[in-house]
């Protein structure tokens, strides 16, 4: 496997647009990126699908909403294609993976289908329509998860620039079947990648000046034990922890039920890793988590959030929560809300249950109306909204260590930064840059983000491409 970061000059005449629009989670963007540096010699990233000559749509299923939009977003691009019909249009992701040839049957535009499992092999697949016309590629990779088993180093072009936080797949796929849930039908069983090779991408990211990289899986916390390792997770942290240039460390999702005390140490002993965890609860009453197949119950999840806090107390916890599950009483769903003012998440995705073609809850009897759910919703997000407001006006009038990622999306004049607790901190400030790591002032408590005065330089990294 070839080492070596590569930048192709993005002036480089033989390549041509590749605009890529991605929905759903993180998982998808980071799969993005990973196509756009498989095809990076052939292509380079454009702003829009009108400057494209390869457009892909890579698509979630997780709820009915988004898997609505991405044949919205097909048709548009048909449209397009019309009139130019040099381009190639794919689809991919969860959505494709499940609908597989009824994609081409509704969008007759399509010349390419192909599922997470397909990522790696994007460029072959492109070459093949060049070369046959029409390809779908929705098989499930049998053995182990790499993601280096084509010769292609990592490019670290965005449409944005050189970037300073990346995400990093640890895991793919899911073996715990939550009644409600599609991703172990799309993205199939779950696996991990080896820790070597992980090690390896970060160190790449690290070389190609990212500071932050966030770990990515649907169960981080049960990295390894696939491989029979109970302790591969700490390691792993442990590990990347050391990789030179890596300044900060996040992980998404973990699991409440691989929750132990070994992790709770690990999180508390490592100064890179931030005190920062998602960790849903998905709902408080322990009927509906015993027919979502959750796994653990209402205190014992609360027992674990006790003893993670107990070895970090700054730790800032998020979590997801569904409301109406199918026979989810108001009562039970009352239960949730108590749950959530009990935890006091810092940050909460919080949806109405979508039922999903092929899941077990897909059969339920569910007799409350969607409008009744949405009202349910409301309450529940007003509560948070509450909660959120409150943590934020805790920050006033503290000093944060904030991770500049870019400017500001609402103020290009300003600076936009995390807190290690994963705040967004917006603040003006003359001499500094992406990537620099400064004290903020906290002044102002925003409902979601927070504004900050800057006091002053902790550490500059130098940055090898510009940001
Ligand atoms: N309906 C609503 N929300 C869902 N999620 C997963 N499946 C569904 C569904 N069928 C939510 C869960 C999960 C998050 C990524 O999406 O809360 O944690
Ligand atoms: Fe879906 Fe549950 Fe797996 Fe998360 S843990 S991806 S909610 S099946």
């Amino acid at each position: 496997m070839n080492s070596i970061l590569k930048n192709p000059p993005d002036d480089s005449p033989r390549r041509s647009g590749l605009y890529i629009r991605t929905y759903g989670c993180q998982m998808n963007l980071y799969d993005s990126r990973r196509m756009s540096e498989f095809l990076a010699d052939d292509y380079r990233r454009v702003p829009t699908p009108e400057e494209a000559e390869l457009i892909v749509v890579n698509t979630c299923s997780v709820r009915e909403g988004p898997q609505h939009k991405v044949y919205a977003e097909l048709n548009r691009l048909s449209e397009h294609k019309k009139s130019n019909p040099h381009v190639i249009l794919a689809v991919c992701g969860c959505v494709a993976q499940q609908e597989k040839d009824r994609m081409f049957q509704k969008v007759p535009a399509l010349d390419l289908c192909f599922g997470p499992d397909a990522v790696p092999h994007i460029r072959e697949l492109v070459e093949r329509v060049k070369q046959e016309g029409r390809q779908r590629d929705t098989r499930f990779v049998k053995g182990g998860f790499h993601l280096e088993d084509q010769d292609v180093p990592l490019a670290l072009e965005t449409v944005e620039g050189s970037p300073v936080t990346e995400f990093v797949a640890i895991q793919k796929g899911c073996d715990k079947f939550c009644s409600y849930c599609i991703v172990p039908y799309t993205r199939g069983r779950e696996k991990s990648r080896p820790m070597e090779e992980i090690l390896r991408e970060i160190q790449w990211l690290a070389e190609g000046g990212v500071l932050e990289v966030t770990l990515l899986g649907q169960n981080v916390n049960a990295y390894g034990l696939d491989f029979g390792d109970e302790h591969a997770f700490s390691n792993l942290l442990r590990r990347a922890s050391e990789v030179p240039g890596i300044e900060r460390i996040r992980f998404v999702t973990s699991h409440p039920a691989h929750v132990n005390e070994d992790f709770a140490r690990t999180l508390a002993e490592l100064p890179k890793v931030c005190p920062y965890l998602h960790l849903p609860i998905q709902a408080g009453a322990d009927r509906v988590l015993e027919a979502m197949n959750r796994g653990y119950t209402r205190a014992q999840y609360m027992n674990h959030i006790e003893m993670l806090r107990r070895w970090s107390p700054n730790l800032a916890l998020s979590g997801d929560i569904i409301v109406g599950f199918p026979g989810e009483t108001y009562e039970e769903f009352r239960e949730t809300v108590d749950a959530i003012e009990e935890i006091r998440y810092e940050s909460l995705f919080s949806f109405v249950y979508s039922a999903r073609p092929g899941t077990k809850a897909a059969k339920l009897d569910d007799p409350v109306p969607r409008e009744e759910k949405l009202e349910w919703l409301h309450v529940l997000q007003d509560r948070q909204k509450r909660i959120t407001h409150e943590i934020n006006e805790s920050y006033l009038d503290t000093k944060q260590e904030v991770l500049i990622e870019g400017c500001s999306k609402k103020d290009t004049a300003e600076w936009m930064g995390r807190t290690p607790s994963n705040k967004i901190v917006n603040f003006p400030a003359e001499n500094a840059k992406g990537g620099d790591l400064v004290t903020v002032n906290i002044v102002q408590a925003m409902p979601n983000t927070l504004r900050g005065e800057c006091l002053g330089l902790v550490k500059s990294y130098s940055p090898k491409t510009d940001r």
